[in-house]
């Protein structure tokens, strides 16, 4: 199933495409060993699902935070969640859920079909990025209501449940969906943003419930972004492989309270 004859030597201990599958549920799921910023090594799930057109990345960080990225394909969009884990002895909550909505280009990474049927070859393999994309920095001025969120994506609801009032996307994002034809009542564009005279960082405010300018930061370390290709004898060329990226963010947003931005705590 590996075609192995065909696959360049430079390939071998990567990852392949392969044209044959079984059945769906075992085609959709891949863990992969990735070295995080800090040297860490953690365990990657990638999940594609066909039928839904998305690919779910999920990965736990050294200090607990557990990270989900989801990729819907078919409404250009992409979903950032970060559950931070609190310090309950300093008066903070168990965990803080962070949700940010952002505008999806089908260039950013690989379709859902390939990544369903992409292996690796050797799974105890520590893997690190191929081309590192830098840190994109984004100004999440736009809150979106839950309860109509499924307007925009019906994965939304699911995956920032927990985050509640802080759903974030940008305004340059919310004239995309408005172009399409998304329903725009789910929006509110917040008149107070980072950025904004008087608005504190939450790094230099002292009261925890006074409002300021929060700042999140969290890094994709490893993600397929990039189809290869490769040539048989003298046929057309196939996908046979793929490129790794890592990118980071870094989500600037206001927040009703400092208390809701635990991590700005040390900065
Ligand atoms: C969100 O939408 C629901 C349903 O339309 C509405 O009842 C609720 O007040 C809205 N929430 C906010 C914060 O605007």
């Amino acid at each position: 199933m590996y075609a192995r004859e065909i696959v360049p030597a430079s390939l071998k201990t990567q990852f392949v495409i392969v044209t044959l599958c079984l059945s769906l549920s075992v085609c959709s799921d891949l863990k992969v060993l990735v070295r995080l910023n800090d040297g860490q090594i953690t365990e990657e799930l990638l999940q594609a699902d066909s039928q839904r057109d998305t690919i779910t990345l999920e990965f736990k960080q050294r200090d607990g935070t557990l990270i989900t990225f989801l990729a819907d394909f078919q409404r250009h969009v992409k979903i950032f969640r970060a559950f931070v884990l609190g310090e309950p002895e300093r008066g903070q909550t168990q965990y803080q859920a962070l949700c940010f909505i952002t505008w999806l280009d089908h260039r950013e990474i690989i379709p859902t079909e390939a990544m369903a049927r992409l292996r690796q070859k050797n799974a105890h393999l520590v893997r690190a990025a191929e081309e590192r994309r830098g840190v994109e920095e984004l100004s999440m001025n736009v809150a979106v209501n839950l309860t109509r969120a499924g307007h925009l994506s019906s994965h939304i609801h699911n995956v920032c449940r927990e985050a509640q009032d802080l759903v974030y996307t940008r305004q340059d994002d919310l004239k995309h969906w408005l172009d399409i034809g998304v329903d725009g009542s789910m929006f509110e564009v917040l008149t107070q943003k980072p950025g904004t005279p008087g608005l504190q960082d939450c790094s230099s405010t002292e009261d925890p419930w006074k409002p300021c300018a929060c700042s999140y930061q969290l890094s994709l370390e490893w993600y397929p972004c990039l189809l290869k290709y490769c040539r048989g004898q003298g046929s057309r060329p196939y996908k046979c492989g793929i490129k790794s990226c890592s990118k980071g963010f870094r989500f600037n947003f206001y927040t009703p309270h400092k208390q809701l931005c635990l991590w700005d705590e040390d900065s």
